[in-house]
């Protein structure tokens, strides 16, 4: 069933706890129904987008359109064999609640992923990632309804374009699709990825170790270092890592021998944790008005109560002025503004 509000409040629809109003607030829990609102659009003189739990997303006004809210659930097992197991999970499942679903279950493969906020629907389009892996390793297709004819289409891992927290849901097909379900290739015999130095730091208290250990000392980790976002607004991550070529990196390094780098994907690229070249200008832990960088994080913004969307746009505004001026790097925004 399609449920429609008018005026709707945002404030508990996005982790920043921005307290806007959307014009339209639709929520649909069967593909049906969504594709039976594309196909008619009721309210097609308005804007569309679609919202998931709101966790990588920053309102600077009220939206004077619709917004479309998908919650369809269910997690089901739809093949197996000796090695993996190809699960199918709806686009409003949450996220962390799969991560456990797939650990109770023992199917390896996202537990580095644990407490990442945010939807099962949400994962591919900005290709979450932490602790060494991106959702993009696990992910075997992804199903979405078009928005302007209601055609279904599954989108397999290649066409899917993943790279450093992007994906062609957030470029060429930005606002075209709504991701109905994901599929994932889980293991049955996982190969636990624990280079990540604070993860080993963390393990060497325990004898033996497995998934399930390995999401207990990643949710520690998370909790010690990140805001929660149900006490704290925020949307984790406000930047992305910047990437940056070898002759820049050895630059820097001539200017701030101590300037950390890790080499990309790519070769002959560099990223440079955004949080280090914040903190260089001083703006670890500061805040302008009621929105402000995160003690233990300033990679992370954070809505410390009554804080507009505009204010936190302001302060990453200043950020980005500041790292650019100082060491001629353009950090570019991880998170969505709206
Ligand atoms: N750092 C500082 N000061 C700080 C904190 C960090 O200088 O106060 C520097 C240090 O050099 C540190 C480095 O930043 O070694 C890396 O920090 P961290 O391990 O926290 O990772 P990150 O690169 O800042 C990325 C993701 C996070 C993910 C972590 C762990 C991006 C944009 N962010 O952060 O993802 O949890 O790695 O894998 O890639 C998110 O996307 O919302 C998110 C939180």
């Amino acid at each position: 069933m399609i449920k429609l509000f008018e005026d709707y409040s945002l404030k508990n629809h996005n982790s920043f706890k921005i307290d806007v109003k959307a014009r339209y607030f639709a929520e649909a829990d069967t593909i049906t129904d969504l594709i039976h609102f594309v196909k008619h659009k009721p309210l097609t003189q308005l804007p569309l987008i679609i919202l998931g739990e709101g966790s990588n997303v920053l309102f600077k006004s009220d939206y004077n359109g619709v917004i479309i809210h998908p919650i369809i659930r269910g997690i089901e097992v739809i093949h197996e064999d000796g090695k993996h197991v190809i699960v199918k999970a709806g686009a409003g499942e949450n996220w962390d609640a799969f991560v456990e679903w797939a650990i109770n279950r023992h199917y390896g493969g996202i537990e580095n992923l644990s407490l990442i906020p945010g939807s099962v629907g949400a994962c591919p389009v900005q290709n979450i990632g932490a602790y060494g892996v991106e959702v993009s390793e696990v992910i075997e297709s992804v199903e979405t309804i078009d928005m302007t004819d209601g055609e279904l289409k599954l989108y397999s891992k290649p066409e899917c374009n993943f790279g450093y927290r992007t994906s062609i849901f957030k470029n060429e097909l930005k606002g075209d699709k709504i991701i109905t379900s994901v599929l994932f290739r889980l293991s049955r015999s996982p190969v636990l990825k624990t280079d990540y130095g604070e993860i080993r730091k963390k393990l060497k208290k325990y004898k033996d170790f497995d998934i399930r250990t390995l999401r207990t000392v990643i949710m520690e980790i998370r909790q010690e270092k990140l805001p929660d976002p149900a006490q704290i607004g925020n949307a984790g991550s406000f930047f992305k890592n910047p990437v940056i070529t070898d002759e820049e990196f050895k630059k820097l390094v001539r200017i701030y021998p101590e300037i950390p780098g890790h080499p990309s994907d790519t070769p002959g690229q560099w990223k440079i944790p955004a949080a280090w070249l914040i903190e260089k200008c001083g703006w670890k832990d500061r805040c302008i008005g009621e929105a402000g960088t995160w003690s233990r994080q300033p990679l992370v913004l954070v809505n410390y109560g009554n804080s507009t969307g505009k204010q936190i746009l302001e302060l990453a505004e200043s950020i980005t002025r500041d790292v650019s001026e100082k060491f001629s790097i353009q950090l570019e925004k991880e998170v969505n503004v709206i």
